[in-house]
């Protein structure tokens, strides 16, 4: 958590918003015309100078219309939160998207660039990993009642939750779900409950690669609404 923390003053300052302020600014429409105006400029096209300098932030004009200003997210996570992730995962998932080891269909057209190469992604990736994750109001969590019926009631919903989290999930997401050192593991805490619902799902079908021992898809529907339900009151 403590990168969260020791965030630089400016994005202190954003923080201190209002949630009421901060949702408004959240509704606000992102300027299409003139991202398109940034893309037609940033010389990543075939043809285009290839010495020609790029920063992340020109790259980051590729994204920003799915994943936000911020990096965060929406449609209720079907673009995720990008904010708050690490740049060594980052950088994985875009090599990852890249070589369509993972599966990633909305991201495909982007990787037609032809200089979308290692240090192209590297620097959209540290771009990212800049951003500061805005706040999102999650808690509590409401389970399908699907969900809740697997569970004699409530607290025994909570309970396999907490119990399956610290058993299957702490020891390499952190008790705290906030990812680990290296940057390769995600924090949990940052996202959406409906995308890690689809990633737990792409796990368990054999859609999305598991990480080595990774348990990330072992769990029923049922089961991953109650670790989810977990990470949500563990990030509130
Ligand atoms: C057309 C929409 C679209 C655009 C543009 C787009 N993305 Fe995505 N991105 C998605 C979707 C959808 C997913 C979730 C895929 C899934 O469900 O597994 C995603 C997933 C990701 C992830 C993985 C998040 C995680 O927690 O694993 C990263 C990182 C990412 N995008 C970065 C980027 C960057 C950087 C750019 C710009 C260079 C970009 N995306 C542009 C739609 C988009
Ligand atoms: C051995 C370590 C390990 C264990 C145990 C583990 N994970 Fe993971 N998990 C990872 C790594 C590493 C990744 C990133 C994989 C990648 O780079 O694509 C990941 C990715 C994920 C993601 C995708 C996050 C995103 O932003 O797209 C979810 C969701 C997830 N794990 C949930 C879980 C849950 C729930 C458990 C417990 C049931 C669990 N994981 C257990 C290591 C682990």
């Amino acid at each position: 958590m403590d990168r969260y923390s020791s965030a630089p003053s400016h994005s202190a300052r954003r923080s201190r918003l209002r949630p009421a302020t901060r949702r408004r600014l959240w509704r606000l429409p992102f300027p299409a015309a003139l991202s398109l105006l940034i893309s037609s400029a940033i010389p990543l096209a075939a043809g285009a100078d290839e010495s020609a300098e790029v920063t992340g932030a020109q790259v980051y004009a590729y994204c920003v219309d799915c994943h936000g200003k911020r990096g965060e997210g929406g449609a209720n996570g079907t673009y995720p939160r990008i904010a708050g992730l690490p740049q060594p995962y980052v950088d994985r998932q875009l090599h990852a998207f890249k070589s369509q080891t993972r599966v990633n269909k909305p991201m495909v057209p982007i990787f037609k660039h032809h200089r979308f190469d290692a240090e192209v992604i590297d620097l959209v990736a540290g771009h990212v990993a800049d951003f500061t994750p805005p706040r999102l109001s999650l808690w509590p969590y409401e389970p399908t009642p699907e969900a809740l019926a697997a569970f004699d009631d409530k607290a025994a919903f909570a309970a396999a939750g907490a119990d399956l989290y610290a058993e299957a999930c702490a020891s390499c997401h952190g008790a705290d779900a906030g990812g680990d050192e290296t940057g390769k593991v995600p924090p949990l805490i940052i996202q959406y409950p409906a995308y890690l619902k689809k990633q737990i799902g792409d796990f368990a079908r054999d859609e999305r690669k598991l990480p080595a021992d990774g348990r990330c898809g072992e769990l029923d529907p049922a089961q991953a609404e109650a670790v989810i339900s977990h990470i949500v009151e563990v990030g509130k």
